[in-house]
């Protein structure tokens, strides 16, 4: 079997799907690699060091996906500008494909993908079972994000993080508020802590106010005798409107005292919820900053814009995407262990076991034999 891994064309992509400890792990399992030229450049990665793990290296975009039975890529497929013609058309009829791919969102590219009978699997849809731990790519780049929003944030506020006391006189903490204490969230209190912040936290998930506490910040509490805000799979789900009025009102009072916000609240297959509507921008303080990691999903503040910095009433909104793709080298080593774990799952002997008994195989997967396969992506489909 042939897994190929072209160069990413989404516009600052600089991931890549395989490094070459990954493309020897492949090689091992008796798979043949084959990676455009350059698709490891914007990584720091050579076509010399994957041609040494072992990896084929092709020249022509056309001619990789022509040999492939199986494309493995970081971004979705996209229309190549360059070419004048669509990813997706580049794959051959009934090849596979591992991807990060929000199905539930892009449908015009599922109805295309299962059009041509792919085997899609996306690595959005792998289960959080501890099994399944070493494919997740959601941790893996949240984690990175969560990181890094902190650095980002902590470059636009005028005050430094943590509290010194100097012959100038003392400096107070910066306050951080993050909203979310998923992976990118409990990632950024723990960063925004080392820098000696003095950080407050707030998520739906009761459950995490311990994990919160541990990280030595303030956990802030709705207080509410309901399990609202839990959904399946300890996922979150969308909270009844008493208890929104109740954590509008909590965080607005909060998010005045802060210099520092970072958002990171999703909730699987539907829109960001807003955290931060128009009235709590404008009760902030000059100079402070939110980062606003769900605007690739529509963003938890209303003021948002996808991928743009913005300064609102002297308040600085950052909604840059793909953040993770921001620091390429461990973002690609991560991304690249979890591909490798999946597909070496997937193909055990060098070929595709499709045993869709197992709960990780047929979790990933979305599309296969003409039909959509995933139960949330079909009812978005219907809907
Ligand atoms: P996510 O990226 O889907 O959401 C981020 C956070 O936003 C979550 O903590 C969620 O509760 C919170 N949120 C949603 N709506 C909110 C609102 N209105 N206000 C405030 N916060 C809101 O979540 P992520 O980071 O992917 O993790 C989700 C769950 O999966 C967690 O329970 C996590 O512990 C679990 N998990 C389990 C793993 C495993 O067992 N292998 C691996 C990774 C995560």
């Amino acid at each position: 079997m042939i897994v190929a891994i072209p160069k990413e064309i989404n516009p600052g992509e600089n991931r890549v799907a395989v490094v070459p400890s990954t493309v020897k792990e492949l090689v091992k399992k008796g798979l043949t690699v084959h990676v455009e030229t350059g698709a490891g450049s914007g990584s720091f990665i050579s076509d010399n060091a994957f041609q040494d793990a072992g990896a084929k290296i092709i020249n022509d975009t056309k001619e990789l996906y022509n040999s492939a039975d199986m494309i493995l890529k970081v971004y979705h497929p996209i229309m190549n500008e360059k070419l004048g013609v669509h990813e997706a058309d580049l794959l051959k009829e009934g090849c596979g494909l591992t991807s990060l791919l929000q199905t539930t969102r892009e449908l015009d590219l599922v109805k295309k993908l299962t059009e041509k009978k792919i085997t899609g699997f996306s690595m959005h849809l792998i289960p959080r079972t501890t099994l399944a731990q070493k494919m997740d790519a959601l941790s893996s780049q949240a984690n990175i994000a969560g990181y890094k929003a902190v650095l980002m944030g902590a470059v636009h506020i005028g005050v430094y993080m943590p509290l010194l006391m100097t012959a100038a006189g003392t400096i107070p903490p910066a306050k951080v508020l993050i909203l979310g204490a998923g992976v990118a969230g409990l990632q950024a209190i723990a960063t925004a802590k080392r820098l000696g912040a003095q950080v407050e936290a707030f998520d739906v998930r009761p459950v995490v106010k311990e994990q919160v506490e541990s990280l030595g910040a303030k956990f802030v509490e709705v207080e509410s005798d309901t399990s609202d805000g839990v959904g399946e799979g300890g996922y979150a789900k969308e909270t009844s409107d008493d208890y929104k009025k109740k954590q509008s009102a909590l965080i607005k009072e909060h998010i005045a005292k802060s210099d520092m916000v970072i958002t990171t609240a999703l909730i699987p297959g539907r829109p960001a919820p807003i955290l931060i509507p128009d009235d709590m921008v404008e009760g902030m303080k000059p100079g402070s900053v939110i980062i606003d990691l769900a605007a690739e999903n529509g963003g938890n503040c209303s003021m948002t814009k996808k991928d743009e910095v913005t300064n609102v009433n002297e308040v600085i909104i950052d909604g840059t995407v793909n953040i993770a793709g921001s620091m390429p080298v461990h973002a690609s080593q991560m991304y690249a262990k979890n591909i490798s774990a999946f597909v070496t799952y997937l193909c055990p002997e060098g070929e595709m076991n499709l045993n869709l008994e197992d709960e990780i195989i047929s979790g990933a997967m979305f599309s296969h034999n003409g039909e959509v396969t995933n139960e949330m992506t079909k009812q978005a489909l219907n809907s």
